[in-house]
């Protein structure tokens, strides 16, 4: 044990950031002259989003671009997966998120010369989080150029861009806007990456069949539907153009180009806008708005003012921190503004890797933000686990069990993980989604989204936790499962796992309870619905009573499983290079070892703080943390709250910093892929739960704070209730306002 010893993790500490490329400010993220050879870096920290479209940061002009391009929410292809040696009740079918048809192109030609964003003098691009509008500003010898976009926040279907020509001499200035099938044109064939799993799979035929394609002057209306998984997708592009000028429009429906060409005087702008619609349900309206431009920029400031009124975090005294959590707030915020009964994929709509699948990353790092900060959000992510539990009951069955199992990852609501130890066998996701539910319920004091769909969604994992567990001389074990440390897998009474499971058994007894009383009628309609026979309830009790959870009297700890502490210690001299393990050693060699790939019984000791006194947590902390890699980024927020709560102020700080600046700093080495949303809720949580010291149980909120030294101030906002509270903490103490 190396207790007190901070083991380098992989995920580096932050560096002083160059601040004349990126300068910090406030309110935006903004990259000076062309980020060469950290292009796709870029295009995932200028993704702009509202929780239904994402497009990658890409240039418009076209070039100096890596992986430009525009995902829908849940809009999927499926492939079968085939397994060199099957099991019964394996994953058979993939789901990856695809490139819809993306119409960022918007590339300006000067006298018949497209221009070149390498020969630019000046390039600036900003990411303003209080507009929602990224700028990109481009002098060239003889004009500037300066495109615009947003993704609304408005109406969840509508992207709309703009570029604004401005020649120093006379000139034909024409624009070439497209619109463009990235996956089957751009991403068509290629080979899977083999040695990164968290990448997406390529698929090696069509995704795309055209439906139908018009494309006249300014307007293009194409149709599309997926080959296999039959989804159907309609667009609508049209562009308007100051002075007026006619368009031309060319191509088919994989590749369109409209064209505007005009001859201006020394000193004119041309301004060319476009406005996109995508349609994937009955209910999508593909009429263009009447608003211009700057019409829609208004609409996405007053939105963005209502998010940070209910969102802001101040940190006075850190300047580059207080960038770096706006960012991830605003990105939080992008990723959740408009579900529309879905999840937000792990990298959220910011890039194809973990093909756009919700795992228990959402439910567990991010529904909480949004509980304490937009509920109506929250909801929508119980409305989807609500929505996949007739296919969680299936698998369930499928494994032999009773109750519902949600799927590790997926889309469509079935398992999509193939690699079943470090997929299907995390059945701690049922506990994170029981989790999601209460957290919604305490933050809001809503108890209707609980009687319409949490009870069964609590009733439902309940049952699959005492059915998965068993007896042995009194005590109720649960055996065979992966917890959240992927580098220990199929073990035997996970901490983690079996305190989550008490949790929700008893979540699940104490809402029957309630409904009898509050919501009689609803009570008996489930109880029907769900065959409940009235004994079941005692037995979640009972179960939950016997939960056998493992203690080590000699190092006066949690040991994470039944057998971790008996396995050989990792060799800590391994190579910094040989890091994630993941990619550099068989999972057998992890297994085997002592040695954690993300926070297990430190982020028990943090979610369910009642289970493990003050001197435990601590000792927790200090024999895990050292042996923590870090090698996945869900680990360093999480490690920061219980250092906070430890009194660990220096690796608090340290940690939180890795978390805040993971991709601003790409200090994974994966941002490229996109954006790690579960890290981005957890920074919400270490800033907010860890150092600011909020905390809310079923006896109310409290706040004890862990200020650091180096910051004069925090404060943070948290609706409790539909009452919007701020947090303010100093040195000199803490204030609520309204008081709690
Ligand atoms: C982590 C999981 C997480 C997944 C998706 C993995 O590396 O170990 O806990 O759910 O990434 O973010």
């Amino acid at each position: 044990m190396r207790a007190g010893q901070y083991h380098r993790q992989v995920i580096r500490s932050p560096a002083p950031p160059d601040t004349d490329r990126y300068p910090i400010e406030p309110w935006a993220l903004v990259e000076r002259g062309l980020p060469v050879g950290r292009e796709a870096n870029s295009e995932t920290l200028f993704s702009l989003g509202n929780g239904r479209i994402g497009i990658r940061g890409s240039f418009e002009q076209g070039d100096g671009n890596h992986t430009p391009g525009t995902l829908i929410n849940g809009f999927h292809e499926t492939w079968p997966i085939v397994y060199p040696e099957v099991a019964y009740g394996y994953a058979t079918t993939g789901q990856t998120i695809v490139w819809v048809p993306d119409a960022t192109g918007m590339a300006v030609t000067i006298d018949g010369a497209p221009l070149e964003l390498r020969s630019a003098s000046e390039v600036e691009r900003r990411l303003d989080f209080r507009t929602g509008v990224l700028t990109t500003s481009v002098r060239f010898d003889g004009c500037d150029v300066q495109w615009r976009r947003i993704v609304s926040r408005e109406q969840s279907n509508l992207a709309a861009f703009e570029v604004r020509v401005r020649v120093d001499h006379k000139a034909t200035v024409g624009v070439e806007s497209t619109l463009r099938n990235r996956q089957d044109l751009d991403h068509l064939g290629l080979a899977a990456e083999p040695s990164d799993p968290r990448r997406a799979p390529k698929f090696s035929g069509r995704v795309f069949e055209s439906k139908g394609h018009r494309a006249e002057g300014g307007k293009v209306v194409a149709d599309y539907q997926t080959v296999r998984s039959g989804l159907r997708l309609s667009m609508a592009v049209d562009h308007r153009v100051e002075p007026p000028a006619g368009f031309e429009a060319r191509g088919d429906a994989d590749n369109t180009t409209v064209v505007t060409t005009q001859d201006v005087q020394a000193g004119e702008t041309v301004i060319l806008t476009k406005f996109v619609l995508y349609g994937t349900d009955a209910g999508d309206s593909l009429e263009f708005p009447e608003a211009d431009f700057e019409t829609l920029v208004a609409g996405q400031t007053a939105a963005l003012d209502e998010f940070w009124d209910q969102a802001d975090i101040e940190i006075e005294g850190d300047d580059a921190s207080q960038q770096a959590i706006r960012w991830v707030l605003f990105q939080l915020g992008q990723a959740s503004a408009h579900l529309r009964g879905l999840s937000i994929p792990a990298k959220a709509l910011t890039g194809q890797a973990y093909e756009g699948h919700y795992f228990w990353d959402t439910d567990m790092f991010v529904l909480p933000f949004l509980a304490y900060t937009n509920p109506e959000a929250a909801a929508e992510i119980i409305r989807y686990r609500a929505s996949i539990l007739p296919l969680a009951r299936q698998r369930a069955e499928m494994l032999s069990q009773k109750g519902a199992l949600f799927p590790w990852r997926t889309i469509n609501g079935e398992e999509a993980s193939a690699y079943y130890e470090a997929g299907t066998a995390q059945y701690h996701i049922d506990a994170a989604v029981a989790n999601g539910v209460l957290t919604y319920v305490r933050a809001t004091g809503d108890e209707s989204l609980m009687w319409e769909l949490g009870a069964e969604i609590l009733v439902e994992t309940a049952r699959l936790w005492v059915d998965l567990g068993f007896y042995r001389e009194g005590e109720f074990h649960i055996h065979g499962v992966t917890g959240p440390d992927e580098y220990s897998a199929l073990v035997d009474d996970n901490a983690y796992t079996n305190l989550m499971a008490k949790m929700n058994l008893l979540a699940a007894v104490d809402v029957l309870d309630r409904m009898q009383d509050a919501v009689p009628d609803r009570y008996v309609e489930l109880l029907s619905g769900l065959t409940l026979d009235p004994s079941e309830p005692e037995a979640w009790r009972k179960a939950a009573a016997a939960m056998y959870v493992p203690y080590d009297p000699d190092l006066g700890i949690t040991p994470q499983d039944n057998h971790f502490l008996h396995r050989q210690p990792w060799d800590w001299d391994t190579p910094e290079d040989r890091y994630p393990l993941l990619f550099h050693y068989h999972p057998l060699v992890i297994y085997r070892h002592q040695v954690l790939k993300q926070a297990d019984t430190v982020l028990a000791s943090y979610v369910l703080d009642h289970e493990f006194g003050p001197e435990l947590k601590k000792a927790n902390f200090d024999y895990y943390d050292p042996i923590t890699t870090g090698d996945s980024s869900l680990s360093c927020a999480i490690q920061s709250i219980v250092a906070a709560q430890v009194g660990r102020a220096g690796p608090a700080l340290e940690y939180f910093k890795q978390a805040a600046f993971l991709d601003l700093q790409d200090l994974a080495g994966n941002t490229a892929d996109g954006l790690h949303m579960a890290t981005a809720g957890g920074v919400w949580l270490a800033a907010v739960e860890g150092l600011g010291g909020f905390k809310h149980t079923d006896r109310g909120p409290t706040v004890d704070p862990r200020l650091p030294a180096e910051w004069s101030a925090l404060r943070y906002r948290v609706t409790i209730g539909g009452i919007r509270h701020q947090v303010q903490v100093t040195h000199d103490g803490v204030s609520v306002e309204p008081p709690f």
